[in-house]
């Protein structure tokens, strides 16, 4: 009987193991993985770094890329870049709702608004993009993942491993490079050697010195702008991961507690019958 149970556990965990390396089968070339404030058990999002994140999306992603799970309001929330109401209400103010109960059917916006989409429609989208659909980017930190062969995904149960998606998008960032011999890069399209295919339709978006950060200790570098709107997609697709791994430890203390309490209890309950 528990054989059996133990090899039903062994199958199960193998069905599990195996469906991971499916999803993670999408090729690419080499990721370099970072050391994300977030990754581990204990891993927490660096407030600065998400803000400066929020800045690179603004000032260079948002005019392409929309982030429609995103309002205004989750800005101020506990765990993210945390800006201040007052901050919040002024940042919306700053955009144009269209909103057809408004008189004219616009008005100022405010933090419960959803962050506006640079464009009215997808084919509004294609048609500024030489044909692409910039994709929304609230959840692109789940939707992509990075290529690990075995054993080496193995570990990443052990190690909890959910940076994935900002891997991917930092790797994708800063892998743009001069097409090899050979190669022909069609018009409106570009060489970046991490892409799948290589040839993506997304003009390089960042470049040393791009963007200019309030904290002048912060290298403003293509690598470090990268960095940052990468852990700041991962707050936007993830907001309650910190939470989720708390609770998370929390419930591994309480089942080892629970399991000691219940080893003494079955010993209580059996020690006067002997064989
Ligand atoms: C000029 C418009 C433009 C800007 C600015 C821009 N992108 Fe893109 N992006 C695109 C287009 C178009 C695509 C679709 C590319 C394709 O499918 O070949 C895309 C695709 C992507 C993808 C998806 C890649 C994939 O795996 O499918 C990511 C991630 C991305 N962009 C991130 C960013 C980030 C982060 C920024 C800001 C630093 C940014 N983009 C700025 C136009 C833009």
């Amino acid at each position: 009987m528990l054989k059996k149970t133990i090899l039903g556990v062994l199958a199960l965990a193998a069905v599990a193991l195996g469906s991971a390396t499916v999803q993670a089968a999408e090729e690419n070339a080499h990721t370099e993985q970072q050391d994300w404030s977030f990754a581990g058990v204990f891993g927490t999002y660096d407030q600065n770094q998400l803000r400066r994140g929020f800045h690179i999306y603004r000032e260079v992603c948002s005019s392409c890329h929309g982030l429609d799970f995103i309002a205004f309001r989750n800005l101020s929330e506990p765990g993210g870049p945390e800006y201040s109401e007052d901050q919040v209400r002024a940042l919306a103010a700053e955009f144009t709702i269209a909103d057809e109960t408004a008189e004219g059917g616009e008005r100022e916006g405010v933090p419960a608004d959803r962050w506006p989409n640079p464009f009215a429609s997808e084919q509004i989208a294609r048609d500024s993009n030489g044909g692409a659909f910039p994709p929304d980017l609230s959840l692109m930190a789940k939707a992509r993942g990075i290529h690990m062969d075995f054993p080496w995904w193995v570990f990443n149960y052990f190690t909890a491993y959910q940076e994935a998606g900002a891997d991917y998008i930092y790797n994708l960032l800063t892998s743009y490079t001069e097409a090899p011999e050979g190669t022909e890069v069609p018009a409106g399209q570009y060489y970046n050697e991490y892409f799948p295919g290589h040839l993506i339709a997304m003009a390089p978006p960042l470049s040393d010195g791009l963007i200019s950060y309030d904290d002048e200790a912060t290298p403003e570098t293509v690598e470090q702008y990268a960095l940052d709107i990468a852990a700041f997609l991962q707050w936007t697709a993830d907001p309650h991961m910190v939470e989720r791994k708390a609770t998370g430890f929390k419930v591994i203390i309480f089942l080892i507690v629970l399991a000691v309490l219940m080893y003494l209890v079955k010993r209580r309950i059996w020690r006067d019958i002997h064989d």
